[in-house]
């Protein structure tokens, strides 16, 4: 039993050690939560789709087409940085969405990125 104390004394006191800790963990559910609420919010889902698939009541007259989120090779070379950059500026048909402070625009970009991995689909199911 000491030992397990101390053991989680020791991970207790890396994790405040690293100043690097929180930018490099990986994006919590709540970010996640909160990026699909302001995507929700914002009507990103006309053009994008519900589930950012890239099939939006519009899409379909949109050139180019909204990328479909959930193909891996989206996420392929994108960052949260890059992704909320875009969402800040808007591209092509896309209209700029600089209006939503950084926080926010982080949270979509967050979310977005998310949509790429085949097992992420719980924060989708969980408001199903
Ligand atoms: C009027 C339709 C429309 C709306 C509304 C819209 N988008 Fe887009 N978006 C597009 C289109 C079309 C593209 C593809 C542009 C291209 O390929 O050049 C795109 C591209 C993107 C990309 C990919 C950029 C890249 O790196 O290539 C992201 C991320 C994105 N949109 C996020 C959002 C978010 C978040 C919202 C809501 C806050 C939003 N979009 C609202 C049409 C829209």
């Amino acid at each position: 039993m000491p030992w397990a104390a101390i053991a989680i004394t020791m991970a207790g006191a890396a994790a405040c050690g690293s100043p690097d800790a929180a930018s490099q963990a990986p994006p919590s559910a709540e970010q996640i939560a909160a990026g699909q609420a302001a995507y929700r919010a914002n009507g990103c889902a006309v053009c994008h789709g519900r589930d950012g698939r890239g099939d939006g009541p519009t899409a379909g007259s949109l050139r180019p087409r909204p990328p479909d989120f959930t193909d891996a090779s989206f996420a392929a070379g994108r960052t949260v940085e890059t992704v909320a950059a875009v969402i800040a500026s808007g591209v092509a048909v896309m209209p700029a969405f600089g209006h939503l402070d950084a926080p926010t625009r982080r949270h979509l970009a967050v979310w977005i990125l998310s949509r790429a991995s085949s097992d992420d689909d719980v924060a989708t199911k969980e408001q199903q």
